[in-house]
């Protein structure tokens, strides 16, 4: 069938689909922790006194907040600022002392199919050790410490050490490079990070400590490395800077009280991808934070913590690993599941096979991992029991509805309500989701706000809502869980944020339709910002790997649609005048994105052009790019300084489609 064709169809299936609702399970909502409606209402009526209320019963406080919002600066919002608490102290303590110590935190499996189970007094008595070794290197409340690790339990354990004592920290995704790390801990002044000598991936073992020294050699604040001895593989170690975790967590003492903090200390930084070449530091504060992960963990996933068994299926790196991996889970009380490895190692079904040995419950996905499970075939998942089940979720890009029905049917067994949850990094926590025990679900949208949160739609030009139609996505009032600023820069938050519409309403960045019932469908990103496989990566920031080739004079990059990631990269690359093309150019380019960025963001396409359309005041025009490389009809291009360029890319782009048939 021609791409066309196919296109043709899944739009037809869309439009019937957007008629069809799935209710929620009758027997599904008699056990839901929420089933009533009414939750809406009574959230809408003071969003402000409803948050206080999931604040103070949801968590620990040292101090009780009095007050919920404070708006006195916009968009500098402050959420239970007189409150005093400590995350990891309502991540662990308040279980341990409450006498479920005993519960597994984590069933860890790694790459080689080593298991351990980590329970809550376990996890308690490590963060405690690690906590005071970290005060032992120097580190203080308000230091920043980094995180550069695989997917180990060592991993939870440093995000909360460092809570405990009210160091921030600043986790890299382990698919970065070891240079992206490097400018990560340079913007943010980190005085120490955490790492691994090696990583393992697919049986094989890479060294990670050597590009890791390699980098921070030169940065003058990085007082101290911890190396965590994973794989056992050669580590160099430098004298005065470098200790193994094992030996100053053995030699820290057992004991390290949870410091209370204000409720707007900031528990972490994590860098994202923007619009320029520069990732912005989001900034979360803790009483906000883990009121809105708190509450969105439990009703959004109905968790039961005595009974399920969860698993989030992200990479701690990313903002859903530290919202639904660490903190939200934790303070619940839940029971996790943590993989290292990846979905094909050492076998197609180990997810599955996973779910199977544990009795997991909950999986909560991207859509990009279920649309690699459906290339795969649904006779992998077919092989295991998953009847433990009983509800799933999907993060991260829009899903499609064919990849919903097929995960509905051959993951769900038709009886699990599936959760399609938008959000952030920003928002820190879902912020537009279905309510599994309310929510009739319709396949591809994420439905409606969570209790509290308030989206529109608003006209690209007037910021007037929309009924029905399509517009930019915004949201309307604080929340707790959002962030409170980029680090360390003000006027790029204003500016990212609340300059387009005011500070009282926050420009998310995705343009979104709103339907008649008022469901949100969220179409995509309306910056420069590609989503591949669920990362988010600008394209600046890859345009400025590609020009460090030395033999590149200029590079535009987009993200094209693509089958398995959802976006892949396309670079168009013009070559230093005198330099041929060849295959190995293109491996050598792709080699240094990966160098630069990590191995996720390399181009899965590179077009050699002359030149590249421009505008007369110079700006690359990247809608004709996207066009082109779609081979959809080009827009408008009158505004060329030349439009022969484009007649030139076109003869490029159908060789290469000759010599590709
Ligand atoms: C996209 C990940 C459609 C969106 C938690 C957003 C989604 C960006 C969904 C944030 C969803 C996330 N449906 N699109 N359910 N969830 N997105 O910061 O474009 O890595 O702006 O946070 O992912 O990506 P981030």
């Amino acid at each position: 069938m021609s791409n066309e064709k196919s296109s043709d169809l899944e739009r037809q299936l869309e439009s019937m689909l957007e008629i069809e609702k799935f209710e929620p399970p009758v027997s599904f909502r008699e056990q839901a922790l929420w089933s009533d409606p009414e939750v809406y209402e009574q959230a809408a009526a003071d969003p402000e006194a409803w948050w206080l209320g999931q604040a103070r019963e949801l968590l620990d406080w040292d101090t009780e907040p009095s007050q919920a919002l404070d708006d006195s600066n916009p968009p500098f919002y402050k959420w239970f600022a007189d409150g005093r608490l400590n995350a990891s102290a309502n991540c662990l303590d308040r279980h341990v002392e409450a006498g479920r110590g005993e519960r597994v935190a984590y069933h860890w499996r790694g790459e080689e199919g080593e298991q351990r189970d980590i329970t809550y007094a376990e996890l308690h008595a490590e963060v405690q050790r690690f906590a005071n070794a970290l005060k032992d290197l120097g580190v203080e409340k308000g230091d920043v410490v980094g995180i550069y690790l695989p997917m180990i339990p060592e991993v939870a354990v440093s995000m909360l050490a460092c809570a405990r004592i009210g160091a921030i920290h600043n986790v890299v995704f382990g698919g970065f490079s070891a240079e992206s790390v490097r400018e990560r801990m340079e913007f943010s002044e980190a005085k120490a990070l955490v790492t691994v000598d090696g990583a393992r991936r697919k049986g094989k073992t890479a060294p990670i400590k050597p590009a890791v020294d390699e980098q921070m050699d030169e940065l003058a604040s990085l007082e101290t490395i911890v190396v965590v001895r994973h794989t056992g593989i050669d580590c160099p170690m430098r004298e005065g800077r470098d200790v193994f975790y094992d030996e100053v967590v053995d030699a820290a003492e057992p004991e390290c009280p949870a410091e209370p903090m204000e409720a707007e200390h900031p528990l972490f930084i994590l860098y994202t991808s923007g619009s320029t070449a520069k990732p912005k530091g989001i900034l979360h504060t803790t009483g906000g934070y883990m009121t809105g992960v708190t509450a969105t963990h439990r009703y959004v996933f109905d968790l039961k913590p005595e009974s399920d068994v969860y698993w989030c299926a992200a990479d701690v790196g990313w903002v859903t690993g530290h919202s639904y991996i660490v903190y939200g889970p934790l303070a619940n009380g839940a029971t996790s599941v943590m993989w290292e490895g990846a979905p094909d190692h050492p076998h197609q079904g180990i997810w599955w096979e996973l779910i199977q040995d544990y009795k997991a419950t909950i999986l909560y996905a991207a859509p990009t991992a279920i649309r690699t499970f459906i290339k795969w075939g649904a006779e992998i998942p077919e092989k295991f029991d998953l009847s433990s089940l009983r509800l799933l979720g999907t993060v991260g890009e829009p899903i499609n509805p064919k990849a919903w029905l097929w995960y509905h049917e051959v993951i769900g067994g038709e009886r699990c309500p599936i959760v399609d949850t938008w959000w952030q990094t920003e928002t820190g926590a879902i912020m537009i989701t279905p309510l599994p025990g309310i929510t009739a679900t319709k396949p591809g949208s994420a439905t409606t706000p969570f209790p509290g949160v308030q989206a529109s739609v608003v006209g690209e030009s007037d910021g007037q809502p929309i009924e029905t139609g399509q517009g930019l996505l915004v949201l309307e009032r604080p929340w707790p869980s959002m962030l409170r600023g980029l680090y360390k820069e003000d006027d790029r938050f204003i500016e990212t944020y609340f300059s387009r519409f005011g500070t009282e309403r926050y420009l998310v960045g995705d343009a979104a339709r709103v339907d008649a019932d008022g469901y949100l469908w969220v179409i995509g990103r309306i910056d420069d910002v590609v989503n591949v496989s669920g990362h988010r990566l600008s394209t600046a920031e890859v345009e400025s790997a590609i020009v460090a080739h030395e033999k590149v004079a200029e590079a535009a990059v987009i993200g094209q649609s693509d089958e398995d990631t959802g976006q892949a990269i396309c670079a168009f690359v013009t070559l230093r005048g005198g330099t041929e093309h060849s295959d190995e150019l293109v491996e050598d380019i792709r080699a240094v994105v990966g160098e630069r960025i990590g191995k996720f963001a390399r181009p899965k396409r590179i077009i050699w052009s002359d030149d590249l359309p421009k505008t007369r005041s110079g700006k690359i025009m990247r809608r004709l790019l996207r066009d082109i490389a779609e081979g959809r009809a080009l827009g408008d291009v009158t505004t060329l300084r030349d439009p022969e360029v484009m007649a030139e890319l076109e003869s490029k782009i159908a060789e290469e489609a000759d010599k590709e048939s």
